[in-house]
Parts: structure tokens; C-alpha cells; sequence
């Protein structure tokens, strides 16, 4: 496949009592991004990072920082993600009422905007937003925790958003993110994914180079 595929190592797998060197592994590692998943108790049955952490964090690694935000209103804390020193940043549209102004608020403040859909919601809402985004995030899981079982219709629906975004002319990158490992990498790589977030299936089973270059090698 020519287009490069970008892996994002989730750090919510990762080992909490060293999270700086885990983060310095995979960056040793050849991971593009680090995905940061940012949960709030409300949106999602979970509570994880918040924008102290990703401060601190910063100074374990050059890679930019993708910080997927499953929080209720995410504009309320777009500017503490992004002064923290998130690269990108990316809301679901099932939380953001005014997505156009959160995506501006997250160019603003100097980052790239991206938009999270859930398995179950339509990709049609994502037609007028598009010249505004840099990345798309279909979910392959609900979110809310790690090590899910990745959900098998999101390759119909990224074969479906790769046809959109044809369709309406755009070069947004698009990323998958729930259940993604070595047996699957090469059909979201064939359907259309670009970055692969990878929770589990790096962490959980080093070397982290191996599964690296495993997952981005996957595609026909
Ligand atoms: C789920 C998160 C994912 C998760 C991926 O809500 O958004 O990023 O950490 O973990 P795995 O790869 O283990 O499914
Ligand atoms: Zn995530």
C-alpha cells in the first residue's frame, strides 16, 4: 500500500505506575502518535486523564500528542488539552451541539481538530464539517475502556466514509480506534484507515517494535 499508515499506540493500556518510560518505549519503539483517551464519568462510564497529566507527559516524547476527548462539553476544556501540549484533539460528535465551534476553538488554540464518531452514528453528519476537520475517528468499539472486541460492521462503514470523503474531495486522514491488533490491522488498512490506534495490542504484548511494525505492515 503506498499512503503510509501512522500507529498511535493508546496509552490507556499502558502501565500507570511508569507511564513516562512506557511512553519513551514506544516512542524508541517507531510509534507515530501518542493517543491520549480522555474520559469524564458522564460521557463514558470511566474517568482517566486530565489536562495536568498530559503536561507533565509531554516531556517524555517529541511525538505529537492525539488527545481523543470523551467528555460532555469538550469546549469547556479544549483549551487546558491544547495548552498542555496536545498536537491534535478530537471530540465525538454525539457531544459536541456546536461541532463547528469546537473545532474552530481547537485550531485556535493552535492544534488540529479532529471529529470521533460511534459505531452506531450515521457518517451523513459528517458531510458539512469536513473542510474543517484534519482527521476523522470512526470508533470500532463504544468507547469507554480498553481491550474491547473490535465491532465487525466498521469495515462497511469505513468503506462507506472512504467513498464520502471521495466524493466530496477531501484529504482528511482517517483513524480507527477499539480492537485493533495484528489479525485485523490489514482489513481497516484495506478499507480505508490511515492511523491505527492500538490500546491493548501493543501494551499488553512487547516487543513494542515487533507489534509496531506488525500493524503497519499489515495492509495488501
Ligand atoms: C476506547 C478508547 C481506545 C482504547 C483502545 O474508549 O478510545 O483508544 O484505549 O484500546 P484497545 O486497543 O485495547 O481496544
Ligand atoms: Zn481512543
Amino acid at each position: 500500500m503506498s499512503e503510509s499508515i501512522l500507529i498511535a499506540p493508546s496509552i490507556l493500556a499502558a502501565d500507570f505506575t511508569c507511564l513516562g518510560d512506557e511512553i519513551r518505549s514506544v516512542t524508541e519503539a517507531g510509534a507515530d502518535w501518542i493517543h491520549i483517551d480522555v474520559m469524564d464519568g458522564h460521557f463514558v462510564p470511566n474517568i482517566t486523564i486530565g489536562p495536568g497529566v498530559v503536561a507533565s507527559l509531554r516531556k517524555c516524547t517529541d511525538l505529537p500528542f492525539d488527545c481523543h476527548l470523551m467528555i460532555e462539553n469538550p469546549e469547556q476544556y479544549i483549551p487546558a488539552f491544547a495548552d498542555a501540549g496536545s498536537n491534535m484533539i478530537s471530540v465525538h460528535v454525539e457531544t459536541s451541539v456546536h461541532l463547528n465551534r469546537s473545532l474552530d476553538l481547537i485550531r485556535e488554540h493552535g492544534a488540529k481538530p479532529g471529529v470521533v464518531i460511534n459505531p452506531a452514528t450515521p457518517l451523513q453528519g459528517l458531510r458539512y464539517v469536513v473542510e474543517e476537520l484534519d482527521y476523522i475517528l470512526l470508533m470500532s468499539v463504544n468507547p469507554g475502556f480498553g481491550g474491547q472486541q473490535f465491532i465487525p460492521s466498521t469495515l462497511k462503514k469505513l468503506r462507506d466514509l472512504r467513498a464520502l470523503l471521495e466524493d466530496l474531495g477531501s484529504d482528511a486522514m482517517v483513524q480507527i480506534d477499539g480492537g485493533i491488533g495484528p489479525l485485523n490491522a490489514g482489513e481497516v488498512i484495506d478499507a480505508g484507515a490511515r492511523i491505527l490506534v492500538a490500546g491493548s495490542a501493543i501494551f499488553h504484548h512487547p516487543p513494542y517494535e515487533d507489534v509496531i511494525n506488525r500493524l503497519r505492515n499489515s495492509g495488501s
